[in-house]
């Protein structure tokens, strides 16, 4: 008998994973500017932080929603690109001086060390901007344009001053600080679960026939994941080396930044992390084998060495 040729059903995860990998590499280069277009030195930083790193989990989620209801990739590749072009200007803006003083990110220099300040303050900047620009005008998203503006309505919530901004603030304002486990919580759903959320959330609206009782469900699934996902980064924070993380192992305690292993301990932390991941694997309960993808990003996200 034939091999049979692996199709997106019997393609293991880590493969597809590498394939979207992949695609929203190809298609952020295309959505970036060239790095010799004037004014070069911007152009060229935000390609620097956009460009051949991460792991890519916003995008990744980004799919794997919308294959949960058969969208075709094209239509998805468009909102994958804004909502990592939101995450790539978040972590320029999070590595300067004035927040985290940063020098390492993704396995090289920060944006601000490799070029400027100045530079890595307007490459965040115009990356937020572009991000809106491509919801706005992609033309491969095949949406209606009320859920066009629907999309960039909460990729603006998730990345505003009561999302991503918003629990930088509070991030910067708690330094030094002990929080309650609740006010710990509300920091991280901000400063990055609004974001994470928002992820999902793009990738369902790319389904034309969407109901409430598909919305619901994936909204709770994102709002645990993208809790989750803060919490494991925090715990990598302690446990990891910073050549495997690629970025400062410690930076946290550095700066005396309110964690979850400072407040809980690593095990209580860790602990909080799989409840979340339960949680979340709970409310796809009412989804069929189509949302596996999602199933395994949850697994990951709390079991993932990086
Ligand atoms: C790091 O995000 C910052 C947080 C919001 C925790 P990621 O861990 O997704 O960073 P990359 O994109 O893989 O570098
Ligand atoms: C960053 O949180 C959240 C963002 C919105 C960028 P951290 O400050 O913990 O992220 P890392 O550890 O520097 O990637
Ligand atoms: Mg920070
Ligand atoms: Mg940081
Ligand atoms: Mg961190």
């Amino acid at each position: 008998m034939p091999l049979k040729t692996p199709t997106t059903e019997t393609m293991p995860f880590a493969d597809r994973v590498r394939d979207w990998q992949d695609r929203i590499e190809s298609a952020l280069a295309a959505w970036l500017p060239a790095s010799d277009a004037a004014p070069a030195k911007l152009h060229a930083a935000m390609r620097y932080s956009v460009l051949g790193g991460g792991k890519r989990i916003r995008p990744i989620l980004v799919y794997a929603t919308g294959e949960t209801f058969d969208v075709p990739a094209a239509t998805l590749d468009g909102p994958a690109c804004a909502v990592e072009m939101i995450h790539a200007y978040s972590l320029i803006h999070d590595d300067l001086p004035a927040m985290d003083n940063d020098d390492l990110r993704r396995g090289k220099p920060t944006c601000h060390r490799a070029f400027d300040e100045a530079t890595a303050i307007l490459a965040g900047d115009a990356l937020q901007a572009l991000a809106f620009d491509v919801l706005a005008s992609d033309t491969a998203l095949e949406v209606t344009p009320l859920v066009r503006v629907r999309m960039m309505r909460i990729l603006a919530a998730a990345s505003g001053s009561l999302g991503m901004a918003g629990g930088q603030a509070i991030d910067l304002a708690a330094v030094g600080s002990d929080l309650t486990v609740a006010q710990l919580e509300n920091m991280h759903v901000h400063k990055t679960g609004a974001l994470i959320r928002a992820s999902v959330l793009l990738g369902a609206l790319c389904h034309p026939g969407l109901g409430e009782e598909e919305f619901a469900p994936l909204s709770q699934y994102a709002h645990f994941i993208g809790l989750a996902f803060q919490i494991k980064d925090d715990i990598l924070d302690v446990e990891v080396d910073t050549a495997t993380l690629g970025k400062p192992q410690g930076s946290d305690l550095a700066q005396n930044k309110p964690t979850y292993p400072r407040l809980l301990g690593l095990e209580g932390a860790k602990r909080e992390a799989q409840r979340l991941h339960d949680e979340a694997q709970k409310a796809l309960r009412g989804l069929g084998p189509t949302a596996d993808g999602l199933r395994w990003v949850a697994e990951y996200i709390v079991s993932r060495g990086n």
